[in-house]
Parts: C-alpha cells; structure tokens; sequence
C-alpha cells in the first residue's frame, strides 16, 4: 500500500503497532475485494480519532463501474446523521449540476477523503486523512473509474501536489494512468455565483476528461510491444489503432 503523494504523514511505530493491535490494518484494507467489504470494514473502523464523535461513518456510494469517482473532503452533519454522502445542501447542488452534463448519482461513485465527520466540520488532520487513505486507495482499485473529479482543494492535494485549485480547476491531469479532473467544493460555490457559475462550466468539461481517459487506456492497449507479441502468437495482425470494443461499450456507459 503506498502513501498519499501529498503530505499525510507516515505511522509512527505507536500507531502502526495500535493498527495491528485493535483496528484494521493497511494490508487487511488493501486485499478487501469488493465495494461492499470496503464499506462495512469502514462502517465498524477505529483507526482515528474521528472513530469517537461520528455517529455514522460514511464510506460512499454509486455505481460499482462508474465513469467518474467524486471525491469530497469529508461529511458533513447530514452525512452524519445519515451515513450517506452528499445529502446536505451542497449535495442537492451536485446533483443539479450533474443534471446538466447529463449524470445520475447512480452513473458515478462518490465518497470522501474521511470517511468520518471531522467535529464542527474542522479540516481533516494529517493523521486523519494518512488513516483513512487506504479505504480511498482500495476503492480507487476496484471501482477502476476513467475519471477521478475532486471537489475542493483538499481532495485535489491528495493527487496533485504544489497545485492551486484556482489554476488546476476544470483541468484533466493524469495521476497513475487515471484522469484527475479538480473541481471547486459545491458547498463554496454554494457562497460565491462567481464560483457558482465557474463549478457549473468545469462540470460540463467532464464528458471530453473521460473521452481523453479513454483515448490513452486505446493508446495503451496498442504499444509496440504489445502489439509485436500479438504478431508473434496470431497469424492475423490487429488491424488499426481503433479503439477496442470494450472501449467503445464504455464510451456508451457515460453518453
Ligand atoms: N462535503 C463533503 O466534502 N462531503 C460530503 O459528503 C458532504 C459535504
Ligand atoms: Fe476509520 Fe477513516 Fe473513520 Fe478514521 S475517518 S475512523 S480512518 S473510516
């Protein structure tokens, strides 16, 4: 399991020892093999503090094949009381923003960088964030999304580091082979109409990050190595750079 490129410090042999101990551990986290697991390993997760004052954990919800993969900081006092993501207000905006690419929440998967509610909703703490990151990391694995969208800037720093959200918002960056498209929070945008009106236009760029995600995953399937081995063990030799037709079926999944 590797770290977070962006600053959630290591364990300390204390906590890697408390990890072993009492809570679930990276490697027990990384070998859960479905969406499901995740969750409930998450709804019964004491690796942080924020284990104390949540009422529900939140791990996420949507497709289990989604094109995009939002990812929030972490969930408010709705989220909370629910154990659901993005029901407040700024979770109705979402909504009415994805409405207009056009996406349903059941096209997508979104979650959090904690999964728990940090009290008074205070950011994460480095600790916070590196106990809750292998969840995120696993999910990320499974879901396999074409686009990964944050929403803020905190889930931006988590793939992108030294970045401003002012300067990367609306813009695809490629972090392991998967298209990092930065947003700005709804809840910001729900306090500026210049914000607002910004969130609104970057959405509607989501459709060309995921055509772009697919384009390389096409690139990618037609390397010159992969492409001579395939000489070598088919008398037939493929015929273009075509997409293939599982790409073409997932460009139907968005559109
Ligand atoms: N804000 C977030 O970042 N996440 C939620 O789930 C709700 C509000
Ligand atoms: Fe576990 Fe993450 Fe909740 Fe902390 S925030 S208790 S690491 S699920």
């Amino acid at each position: 399991m590797t770290e977070p490129p962006n600053g959630p410090e290591r364990a300390s042999p204390k906590s890697a020892t408390r990890d072993a101990n009492s809570a679930a551990s990276d490697e027990y986290i990384g070998r859960l093999s479905s969406i499901e697991e995740i969750a409930a390993a998450v709804r019964s997760c004491t690796r942080c503090g924020l284990a104390e004052t949540r009422i529900n954990a939140v791990p996420g919800e949507g497709s289990d094949s989604p094109s995009i993969l939002f990812i929030g900081e972490g969930p408010g006092a709705n989220e909370d009381e629910q154990g659901r993501t993005f029901v407040g207000r700024a979770g109705k905006l979402l909504d009415e923003l994805l409405g207009a690419v056009p996406l349903l929440r059941s096209d997508v998967f979104i979650t959090n960088v904690v999964k728990c509610r940090p009290p008074g909703n205070r950011d994460p703490l480095p600790k916070e964030v590196r106990a809750c990151w292998p969840y995120l990391e696993a999910q990320i694995s499974l879901l396999k999304p074409h686009v990964i969208a944050t929403l803020g800037r905190h889930a931006m720093n988590r793939f992108l580091t030294n970045t401003r959200i002012s300067d990367q918002h609306g813009r695809a960056t490629v972090w392991r082979d998967i298209v990092i498209f930065p947003l700005y929070h709804p809840a910001a945008a729900l306090r500026s109409t210049t914000l607002r009106q910004t969130l609104e236009n970057d959405i509607r760029g989501l459709p060309a990050a995921v055509l772009q995600s697919l384009e390389m995953s096409a690139t990618r399937s037609q390397t010159p190595s992969e492409i001579d081995v395939s000489i070598a063990n088919d008398p037939i030799p493929p015929a273009s750079t075509e997409p293939s037709v599982d790409d073409e079926a997932n460009k139907n999944r968005l559109f």
